[in-house]
């Protein structure tokens, strides 16, 4: 039986429409359409302009594609962010004014138990946001040996008893017993049998797990970057995160674009200081407002952060 998704809300989509300050002839990439909802507002707002949305799951581009379909200047194309340069050169575009990046998951991808990321329903094994690929998250447990999936729980889940589950997980791989969501649930909890109440390490290890199997931040890491290159002068980035390893590369990879570089000679000693191609818009994360983290639990650990190309 399939479960029906509760379609996702956008979030903080007045902000990042007033991030992104669009102009109607302008040209803007939506680098995760979901469920196509910051699109449609952004499309709201052309006349005259373009809008590109990217997803890498095959669902969120039919989705988008049915909601956008009123909107001939919005074209939904199913690509990696990471692979956005390439994109835009098959579309001839040499250059946009606004990108939106919004990361993670979508509430359809959670809500659905058969593709595998729900902590409530059970499912496969699954977690792939992009369908089409071979590797799920029950292969990669299966390559995986104990002391890698010890580092992803920690690096992507900053999960504590790390090692303690890992072992236990690595254990039930051998004996072919890690192929349901539930599986990996139990995993935990036995690995936590001292805890009267569901160990919270069940939410971080499928986060953990799903981030390792999508190989999410090495690609948010390359999206971030092609997409500021993409920006003519004066165009914006607007990154949104969920957590702390997706905030970690947005604010390193920001701070990197614009820092000034310092050319120096063979000797060592300063030769240049260049002018930094970006600057910073927000100084600070911005956070959803009280009332949108009531109406919208999951909006709850959003920061919100852009750059501007300067030159
Ligand atoms: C938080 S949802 C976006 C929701 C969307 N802004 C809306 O208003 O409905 C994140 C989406 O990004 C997609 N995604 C995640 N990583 C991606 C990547 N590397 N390339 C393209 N899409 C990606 C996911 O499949 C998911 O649909």
């Amino acid at each position: 039986m399939t479960s029906s998704p509760q379609i996702h809300v956008p979030v903080m989509a007045e902000e990042a429409i007033s991030l992104l300050q669009i102009r109607p002839d302008g040209v803007y990439v939506d680098a995760t359409a979901g469920a196509g909802g910051h699109s449609e507002r952004i499309a709201g707002l052309l006349a005259g302009g373009r809008l590109i949305a990217l997803d890498r799951d095959p669902g969120a581009v039919a989705l988008s594609r049915q909601r956008l379909s009123g909107f001939p200047w919005v074209k939904v194309i199913k690509a990696n962010y990471s692979e956005l340069q390439a994109v835009l050169a098959g579309l001839d575009i040499t250059s946009v004014d606004g990108v939106l990046l919004d990361a993670g998951v979508s509430s359809m991808q959670i809500d659905m138990a058969e593709r595998g990321f729900s902590l409530q329903s059970d499912g496969p094994l699954d977690m792939r946001m992009d369908t089409t690929e071979e590797r799920d998250a029950a292969a990669w447990l299966a390559r995986s040996d104990c002391g890698e999936i010890e580092r992803v729980l920690r690096e992507y889940g900053d999960v504590g008893p790390a090692g303690r589950i890992a072992r236990v997980i690595a254990a039930r791989c051998k004996a072919n017993q890690m192929r349901r969501t539930s599986d990996l649930a139990a995993a935990v909890r036995e690995a936590l049998d001292f805890l009267a109440s569901d160990p919270d390490e069940i939410r971080t290890v499928f986060q953990a797990v799903r981030i390792a199997v999508n190989e999410e931040l090495k690609h948010l890491e390359l999206g971030l970057r092609q997409a500021a290159w993409s920006l003519a002068a004066g165009g914006r980035l607007v990154a949104i995160s969920f957590h702390s390893g997706e905030d970690r590369v947005v604010k390193r990879v920001f701070q990197e674009l614009t820092r000034p570089a310092t050319l120096l000679y063979p000797d060592g000693r300063v030769r240049e200081k260049t002018l930094p191609a970006f600057r910073s818009v927000t100084a600070k994360p911005l956070t959803p407002a009280p009332g949108e983290m009531r109406d919208n639990p999951r909006s709850k650990s959003a920061k919100m952060r852009a750059i501007e190309r300067a030159v």
